[in-house]
């Protein structure tokens, strides 16, 4: 897995609007997916609604269990 950060992603979201977090890491816009997985990675983007407007973390590191959210996973990696 290609992954940009080890650390969580700043996102500002509009409430109401859906999202795709990038799962395989090799997005140019990180956190979010821009079909780079297409023919080069078996993951997908993972779509949420945002609940409300404001600035959310996701994942950078692409080894989250709560996807697209930061669980801190990348605390672990080396
Ligand atoms: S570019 Fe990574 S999931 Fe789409």
């Amino acid at each position: 897995m290609v992954c940009k950060t080890n650390s969580p992603l700043p996102l500002d979201v509009e409430a109401g609007k859906t999202y795709g977090w990038c799962s395989c890491g090799l997005s140019e816009t990180m956190p979010l997916c821009d079909r780079s997985h297409r023919d080069r990675s078996d993951k997908k983007s993972v779509k949420f609604v945002a609940e409300e407007t404001k600035r959310m973390y996701l994942c950078g590191c692409c080894e989250t269990k709560t996807p697209p959210f930061c669980d801190a996973s990348h605390c672990k990696l080396s």
